[in-house]
């Protein structure tokens, strides 16, 4: 049942409109043209560094699935894209290969991807149903994973039938895993985005990092409310379409409250001129899910061919600011865009 969930998941997120009622919020801002960079534009070097990684550019390409033969080509594709742009990657939700240990498998990408920053992947709800701090840290090993992302999702779980619903207590067991954890946590959204208030409870916790994942993107009440068997179910998740915290407000919000906490930003971004604007914004690294999907169900070409495109934007983006280097990117190299 659970994989028969992840190929619809797959099959509604690159058929269906499922972006968010609602903006990223990005649009508020504009960068500041320079028409005089002082640079050639082979003198921008895209190189950054995330939690003792050196990255090839502040790309993350975001987790999406595993568990399926079509999944484990999927991930096989944007694993392969990633390890030769230099980028980080996270596999999807890992709990179908904690159930079916024949189904790791389906997340394994080393072969593919000796070098990547690769990220393991798990609801943290999960740690209310029986998925142990033990099992957590077995789904990193079992891949060889440099990183594991726990990922929040309530309104997801609370619309889709047979949802997990409980998440009581989860931030003990989440400040046990950070603790016992010989690598980073990671913690994200879905796409509802994180506020300042949790940001700086999962900061006290001791994650690594959050990623703000916020609304503007993939809507999961619109893959949910294509997916729902029942008109009713359809009703509920309809008034959603248009929640959550759009993710430029969440990263603006969630680096106020957390200065020196690397900070991830996804949710809606579409292109590299989105990317630097959340860096400018706050973020150390950006992230793409969806926009990625369609590519990677064909292959690890055509996923390179529009991974090319956004890092191409991103370097232009960059020469056009008159900047060399990711860290120089700050709130200054932004306006607000008159209403
Ligand atoms: C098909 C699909 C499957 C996803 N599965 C997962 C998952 O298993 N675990 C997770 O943490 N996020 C998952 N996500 C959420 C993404 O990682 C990301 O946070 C969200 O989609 C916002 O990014 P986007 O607007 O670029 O798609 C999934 C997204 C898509 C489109």
């Amino acid at each position: 049942m659970l994989s028969d969930r992840k190929e619809e998941h797959l099959r509604i997120a690159s058929t269906r409109d499922v972006r968010s009622g609602r903006g990223t919020g990005l649009d508020r801002y504009a960068l500041w043209h320079c028409a005089l960079p002082e640079m050639r534009l082979e003198d921008v070097n895209t190189e950054t560094s995330f939690l003792g990684a050196t990255l090839g550019a502040p790309l993350l390409i975001s987790a999406m699935t595993g568990g399926t033969p079509r999944a484990s080509q999927v991930n096989a594709n944007l694993a392969q894209a990633a390890q030769s742009n230099g980028l980080p990657f996270s596999v999807g939700s890992q709990r179908i290969g904690l159930e079916q240990p024949a189904l790791m498998s389906t997340y394994r990408v080393r072969e593919f991807a000796p070098d990547v920053f690769l990220m393991a992947n798990l609801g943290a709800v999960q740690l209310n149903y029986g998925v142990t701090i033990d099992a957590c840290l077995r789904a990193v090993s079992e891949i060889g994973a440099d990183a594991l992302a726990l990922h929040l999702n309530p309104l997801q779980e609370a619309i889709q039938p047979q949802g997990n619903t409980d998440f009581a207590g989860l931030i003990g067991k989440i400040r046990e895993l950070c603790a016992r954890a010989p690598c980073p946590v990671i913690v994200k959204e879905v796409g509802w985005g994180i506020s300042p208030a949790v940001a700086r409870t999962l900061q006290e916790a001791g994650v690594a990092a959050i990623d703000v994942a916020g609304s503007g993107g993939t809507s999961w009440s619109r893959v949910e409310a294509h997916r729902v068997a029942s008109e009713e179910d359809a009703s509920v998740a309809a008034a959603f379409d248009d929640w959550g915290i759009p993710t430029a407000t969440a990263l603006i919000r969630a680096r106020e409250a957390c200065p020196q906490l690397p900070l991830i930003a996804s949710g809606g971004i579409e292109s590299g001129t989105d990317i630097v604007k959340c860096l400018a914004l706050g973020a150390n690294v950006a992230g793409m899910a969806r926009p990625l999907l369609a590519a990677a169900l064909e292959s690890a070409e055509a996923t390179s061919a529009v991974v090319g495109i956004v890092l191409r934007q991103v370097r232009i983006a960059m020469f056009c600011l008159g900047v060399t280097r990711v860290s120089e990117l700050s709130p200054e190299h932004l306006y607000q865009r008159e209403a």
